[in-house]
């Protein structure tokens, strides 16, 4: 992680607010209106895949209403990661210069964007913190907040990264930012996306911010955290770690995994 000392940092572009979902029926209308009203120049790509609940109908109806709000029909449920890949494409195509991850269950709140994209002007990414000086969590069981906070601290020390919350979805990247972490090879599903791609910002040398968030458990429908999820993050972090600590006695580059 570089300082950014120095560094000039270019105009912001439009900003794509991209929000994935899977059953967020009772979520969707809600977070759109949200994040329209706390960021009104900023675009929402809504990233759906095929939720049986019909979140992907209330989605269009949006859309329809309103030509800032755009939706992205995936076939099936992919996982979080995949449907994040879906959206920066969208969004690149689509000339945005700014791209926001962000959850669809409240727990990212709108009104905190404008905090994020102001600390983007003199950085690369932004990431929303809980585990920052000033970070809160609103309503989450002690026991979740053991494993996020285990999760990111065992992330941090095997991948040296030096970022608190490196789990956390709630992020604003420049697209030249997304442009250098070659997303191609992203093989992350779940959750653990979000730890890849902290770790490859990292690795590249892009100016990483963390600014502090309240984070609010979602008070409808469920998460889709499961033990996959858990199993998924635990072996692909584990892999990421020892393969970099083995590339570097044998004097290798950081390789691509
Ligand atoms: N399209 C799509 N496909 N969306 C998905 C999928 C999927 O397979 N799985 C989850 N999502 C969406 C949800 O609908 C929601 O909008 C968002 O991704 C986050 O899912 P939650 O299930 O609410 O996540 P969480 O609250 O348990 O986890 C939070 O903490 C994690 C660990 O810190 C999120 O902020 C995660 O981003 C974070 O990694
Ligand atoms: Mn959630």
């Amino acid at each position: 992680m570089s300082d950014g000392g120095g560094r000039k940092f270019g105009p912001l572009g439009t900003t794509l607010v991209i929000i994935p979902t899977y059953n967020e029926a009772e979520n969707i209308k809600p977070v759109v209106g949200r994040v329209r009203e706390a960021v009104p120049a900023a675009h929402v790509l809504v990233a759906d895949d095929n939720s049986p609940d019909g979140t992907g109908k209330l989605a269009d109806e949006l859309a329809a209403d309103d030509e800032q709000v755009h939706v992205l029909h995936r076939t099936g449920k992919e996982g979080l990661g995949a449907a994040y890949l879906a959206g920066f494409a969208w969004g690149m195509e689509h000339g945005y210069g700014v791209l926001v991850e962000m959850d669809a269950d409240g727990s990212h709140q709108p009104e905190e964007l404008p905090r994020l994209l102001t600390a983007l002007k003199g950085a690369d990414l932004v990431l929303g913190s809980r585990w920052v000086p000033g970070g809160r969590i609103v309503n989450w069981p002690k026991s979740r907040q053991l494993i996020s906070r285990g999760g990111s601290t065992y992330s941090r020390l095997l991948l040296d990264v030096p970022i608190r919350d490196v789990t956390g979805g709630y992020r604003a990247f420049r697209r030249e930012t997304l442009e250098g972490l070659g997303l191609d090879e992203v093989a992350s599903q779940g959750y653990c996306f979000q730890v890849d791609l902290a770790r490859r910002a990292v690795r590249e040398g892009y100016h990483v911010v963390e600014v502090p968030i309240t984070f609010v458990e979602r008070e409808r429908g469920d998460s889709k955290m499961s033990k996959d999820i858990v199993v998924e993050a635990l072996w692909r972090v584990t892999t990421w770690g020892v393969g970099a600590r083995v590339d570097k006695v044998l004097g290798r580059k950081p390789g691509e995994r």
